[in-house]
């Protein structure tokens, strides 16, 4: 037994070492080593979006420098899908006349370009899904040169887990799991380097099983909505998650809300602020074309993408909070750590500021740092009264911390 098992290995190295190299092996994924960065139609345009638009948003994403900031992705979400014909060929509808153009004219600003689909028989918009098409529509997105697929769980739930497990959740999961098994492995048949997104929405504990099938974000929550109250509710749950994300595979929050709906300059900022702590992916979901100066300003802010960019890949831990007040820590190649001090209330003043311990980040006596804001060299020390505006946020970066 032992002689032909060694045999066989033996036999195994031998053939790999014959194979060309990507016969014998599938190279591993390297996308994603850092959060992905770039845009998507969902969250301002949803069904509105087209081949226009998104030409609008890849160029206004060079013309704003925020390509050269980071972002990079131009995704494309629901609403795309046109008839499946004979052959069983997806076609696009008739907002997108050419999706192989359009992926070009993006290629060609030096961006990349991502699509939407699902493993079930619709989207979660009635839109034509993969299921039974996957390894044809994984080999389509591959043709047209797509870098980025979001696959979203949506009519699969009805259509294919609820009537094949009635009654039998944890089988419902085993179903769903084979499904983004099923797009992984079509993704990685093609040869073709592209994100896998998973949205299911957190269920069955996502961030344990995604990355071993290929996964390199994946959704833990329901959707964002450009409220405050959602944002938070979102952020909250995040906390407990950050063993889970790394290069390659990255906790998703969801898609950003900054510059829409009716969010304060405080609240785009700690929203912005906080998904770089969490090292989330950063894709902006708002009007390119009529972003103001000042939502510009924060989705361009450097410092703070270095944050979420940050090599070691390491997500924010929720330190400590007191009352409405939370401090966050996230360490940084080099040794650093950058610390957010959020404060979730509405109507704390400066009667009763916010003493920050630093003892509790694990830190001994006066801190050099930056205010990632302001770009004002600042010292924390213990117990200092820190006066933070409702919903607000102090974002700093310590390179050496003590
Ligand atoms: C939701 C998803 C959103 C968006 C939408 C499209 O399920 O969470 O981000 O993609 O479907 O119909």
């Amino acid at each position: 037994m032992r002689f032909f098992a060694l045999l066989s290995s033996v036999c195994l190295a031998a053939l790999v070492t014959l194979l060309p190299h990507s016969a014998a092996s599938q190279a591993p994924q390297t996308v994603a080593q850092t959060p992905p960065m770039g845009w998507n139609s969902w969250n301002y345009f949803a069904d509105k979006v087209d081949d226009e638009g998104v030409r609008a948003a890849a160029d206004q994403l060079v013309a704003s420098g925020m390509k050269d900031a980071g972002y990079i992705y131009v995704n494309i979400d629901d609403t795309w899908e046109g008839e499946r014909d004979a052959t069983g060929v997806l076609h696009t509808n008739s907002k997108f006349p050419d999706m192989k153009a359009l992926a070009d004219y993006v290629h060609s600003k030096g961006l990349k370009i991502g699509i939407y689909s699902g493993p079930g028989t619709k989207t979660c918009g009635g839109y034509a899904a993969s299921l039974g098409h996957e390894e044809q529509d994984a080999k389509m997105y591959a043709d047209w040169g797509i870098d980025y697929l979001k696959y979203d769980l949506c009519s699969f739930i009805p259509d294919v887990m609820r009537k094949q497990a009635p009654n039998d959740e944890a089988e419902q999961m085993r179903i769903m799991h084979a499904a983004y098994v099923k797009m992984g492995k079509a993704l990685e048949a093609t040869g073709r380097p592209i994100v896998f997104s998973l949205c299911q929405y957190g269920w069955d504990a996502v961030w344990e099983w995604a990355p071993s099938l290929g996964g390199n974000l994946w959704r833990t929550t329901g959707d964002i909505s450009p409220h405050w109250d959602r944002i938070y509710a979102i952020l909250e749950q995040q906390a407990g998650l950050e063993k889970y994300a790394g290069p390659g595979h990255w906790n998703d929050p969801d898609m950003l809300e900054v510059g829409n709906g009716k969010l304060s300059m405080d609240e785009n900022r700690a929203h912005f602020s906080m998904w770089a702590m969490l090292a989330a992916p950063l894709l902006a979901g708002n009007d390119l074309t009529n972003m103001k100066p000042e939502v510009k300003s924060i989705l361009t802010n450097r410092d703070v993408i270095a944050i979420d960019q940050d090599a070691l890949g390491k997500q924010a831990s929720r330190s400590y909070s007191e009352g409405e007040v939370e401090v966050w820590a996230k360490p940084l190649a080099g040794g650093g750590l950058a610390v957010a001090v959020f404060n979730a209330g509405d109507n704390r003043y400066s009667t009763h500021p916010f003493h920050l311990d630093l003892a509790k980040l694990g830190l001994h006596g006066a801190q050099q740092g930056r205010n990632l804001w302001t770009g004002k060299d600042v010292q924390l020390a213990q117990n200092m009264p820190l006066e933070v505006a409702s919903h607000g946020i102090i974002l700093v970066r310590i390179e050496q911390p003590k």
